[in-house]
């Protein structure tokens, strides 16, 4: 595994969580040669710490075609997978990790899981069949902004921000409540993650197994949105969060993710070093 990659990036990439957010007026314009290149390299070399069959693929559009509902950038990522919960909490974690490199080079993003079903298969799939058993699950739109913020992006700041959730109000009842610095960022980063209907509907449980902190991240049981039914995407975004403030610590141990069909749920564990710090 290309894990010496990755921690070049781990800093950069953390940093982005404080300044991200979902943008939903761009500029009609290409992203830079430079910005380019970048993301290519990026998702050419991205390694994640679990095996996964999700399909990533960069798209540039020209300034007609409709792909979501406001003004949208001209290229956008396609993430595709098979259909189980697992393999969406993958996607939403490889996901995040594009949508935090673009950020942390000054690239704007969007996640996008309601957009023209049929502009994106026909940009997507140019006439390749789609397997039955994958699907299309989200676009994540790249571009630049305007200098004012649009007005849908000033209401959903306003009204919508998540962003200063504390760490408590995530914590299973069954978590420790009192452990070292470094797991409460990664946890801190991770309640700033995005997720599709701005509900955050995950819990973190901090455990010592064997000599070792443990932390796991699960969707809240059973939890479904009417609107939104791939949340397990959702916590696969949290979960990268997690992963980077871990990583950026040096304290992974080991990562899974794994679910009962319903419900997926991530474990990290952390290094022995965890529990002297
Ligand atoms: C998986 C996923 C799908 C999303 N789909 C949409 C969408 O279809 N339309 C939209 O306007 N925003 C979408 N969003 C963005 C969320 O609305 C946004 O992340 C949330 O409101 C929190 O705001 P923030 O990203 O600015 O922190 C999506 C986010 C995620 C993670």
């Amino acid at each position: 595994m290309n894990n010496t990659f990755m921690e070049d990036f781990c800093e950069q990439m953390c940093n982005a969580i404080f300044t991200r957010q979902s943008n939903r007026q761009f500029l009609p314009e290409r992203l830079s040669q430079v910005h380019e290149t970048a993301i290519l390299s990026f998702l050419d070399k991205l390694t994640v710490p679990f095996p996964h069959d999700a399909s990533i693929s960069f798209h540039k559009i020209s300034q007609d075609a409709h792909v979501v509902y406001f003004k949208g950038p001209l290229q956008f990522i396609a993430l595709e997978s098979p259909k189980s919960v697992e393999d969406q909490a993958k996607l939403g974690f490889l996901g995040e990790l594009i949508v935090l490199y673009a950020e942390s080079l000054g690239v704007r993003t969007c996640w996008m899981g309601h957009y023209s079903k049929k502009q994106v298969s026909k940009i997507v799939y140019n006439d390749r069949l789609q397997e039955s058993e994958r699907q299309l699950f989200c676009i994540i739109l790249l571009g630049y902004l305007p200098e004012k913020m649009g007005v849908l992006d000033r209401i959903s700041k306003r009204r919508f921000s998540k962003k200063n959730r504390t760490i408590e109000s995530f914590l299973h009842k069954d978590s420790q409540t009192d452990f070292p610095a470094f797991i409460r960022y990664a946890l801190a980063l991770s309640s700033k993650a995005p997720s599709a209907m701005n509900t955050q509907k995950w819990y973190y449980r901090v455990s010592i197994v064997e000599n070792k902190y443990a932390v796991e991240l699960g969707k809240n049981k059973g939890y479904k949105h009417f609107k939104w039914p791939y949340y397990d995407i959702d916590v696969g975004t949290a979960a990268a969060h997690i992963w980077l403030g871990l990583k950026v610590h040096n304290a992974i141990h080991s990562v899974t993710c794994s679910s009962d069909g319903h419900d997926s749920v991530w474990s990290f564990l952390v290094k022995d070093s965890g529990l002297s710090v």
